[in-house]
């Protein structure tokens, strides 16, 4: 009986301080797809599952913004355990917060602190931290170096620049019998072209659709005007195609070297300047032009990680999110796959600077960065996004005047409002 006892108390601290006995889980994680993302995730989850002796699976879901959000609102609406570890949208922590834990126990202050304060400012909701940075995304002008300096252009400052740069260069290599666009960038009927359109509107002085009190600013001239600008591209300096581009799309054209401009997020950097790729080495980087009298203005995204309240598995789901969104695993995102870090530090890395020179363009890009209205509208921040990408859609589609659209969206934005956001 003694002897079985001791055993048994034996096994039980064997099992308390076995991390193999007492943290084998299983963790689902959902990660983006956009680029390279899926494959810094898996290689990086599955390193810490080595690490604890816990295992990981990768739940891929879909690469459009909005099709994922919905995905999840079914998950955790059904407060199901299947996926532990949310990837989520800078713009969700108000829709999705209510379903993740807060993480506040569990991150140190001087961890914390080590972000930019405005990213977990993002990701606390009613005081709780719903989600941790994991990394930054701005909206940026590519550009390809060599064919400006061939036609002598200098890199667009205005928007009536580009147009006239675009369709000079792509007439000239066209004569050449090269198959060359002018522009490509995100114009399907979803989040990023919420994304890209705003920076028309804010870029021509136009506002932020909702502003930061909540009143609804989008029926204005300036915003008219960016419509009108936006849609003489179609056709003319960009596909008609781009109508149904996402992210990557945008980057299949530019990369194969078949455009001299595009708009996408930093981690086309490292994709266009990666091992066979056509246009490596020929690529720049710069902030996005602007209208007459306004100034750039690249849309903030990114992505942060949170825990599910329905997760089996919270503390080692913990442990997974502060594995990933830590300075090691940011630094190398940054470096081999130019995802924008969330630490403030790593901006100051010699290593993480030598493999992003255009990192120098960054700052002008954060300061005239611009948000998408997620935090003032709150839960209903999908709709309004969705009603303002559906009516740019119909202006770039010809379906409607710039100012009838605004109206329009603007009456429909008053009354999804109501009494207040
Ligand atoms: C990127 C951004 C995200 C944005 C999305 C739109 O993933 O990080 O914030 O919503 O693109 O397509």
């Amino acid at each position: 009986m003694a002897a079985g006892r001791t055993i048994s108390r034996l096994l039980g601290l064997w099992l308390a301080v076995s991390p193999l006995a007492v943290r084998a889980a299983e963790i689902a994680i959902s990660c983006g797809a956009i680029g390279q993302e899926m494959e810094f995730c898996r290689s990086a989850a599955e390193r810490w599952a080595a690490e604890t002796g816990n295992t990981v699976e990768i739940v891929s879901t879909p690469n459009d913004a909005n099709q994922r959000l919905a995905l999840y609102q079914q998950i955790l609406a059904a407060r199901s355990p299947d996926i532990d570890v949310f990837q989520i949208d800078v713009v969700w922590p108000g829709i999705l917060g209510y379903a993740f834990e807060d993480l506040t126990p569990y991150v140190p202050d001087a961890a914390k602190a080590a972000h930019f304060p405005a990213a977990i400012a993002n990701d606390t909701v009613g005081g709780r931290l719903v989600a941790m940075p994991w990394f930054i995304d701005i909206g940026l002008l590519y550009y390809r170096r060599d064919l400006l300096e061939r036609y002598g252009k200098p890199v667009p400052e205005t928007w009536a620049d580009l147009h006239r740069t675009a369709a000079e260069i792509m007439a000239g290599e066209r004569d050449a019998g090269r198959d060359m666009w002018g522009w490509v960038f995100q114009a399907r009927a979803y989040e990023g072209l919420t994304c890209n359109a705003l920076e028309w509107v804010a870029s021509f002085g136009g506002g932020t659709i909702v502003d930061a009190d909540g009143a609804v600013t989008i029926e204005n001239s300036s915003a008219a005007a960016a419509f009108d600008e936006a849609g003489s591209w179609i056709g003319t300096i960009a596909p008609e195609g781009v109508l149904n581009y996402a992210e990557e799309e945008a980057r299949g054209v530019f990369q194969s070297g078949r455009a001299v401009f595009m708009r996408n997020w930093p981690y086309a950097w490292a994709l266009a300047n990666g091992e066979g790729s056509p246009v490596a080495g020929k690529v720049g980087v710069t902030v996005l032009p602007h209208g007459p009298a306004g100034r750039s203005a690249g849309a903030m995204g990114g992505a942060q990680l949170a825990v599910s309240r329905f997760s089996r598995h919270k503390a080692e789901a913990v442990d997974l999110v502060l594995y990933l969104t830590s300075a090691e695993e940011q630094k190398r995102r940054a470096i081999e796959a130019s995802f924008n870090p969330t630490i403030r530090s790593l901006y100051e890395d010699a290593e993480v600077l030598a493999a992003n020179p255009f990192y120098a363009t960054l700052g002008q890009a954060f300061e005239t960065a611009v948000s998408r209205p997620s935090g003032v509208t709150g839960v209903k921040y999908n709709r309004v996004s969705n009603a303002f990408w559906n009516s740019v859609y119909e202006v770039l589609a010809g379906d409607t005047e710039p100012a009838a659209a605004l109206a329009d969206l603007a009456e429909r934005l008053r009354r999804m409002r109501g009494d207040g956001w």
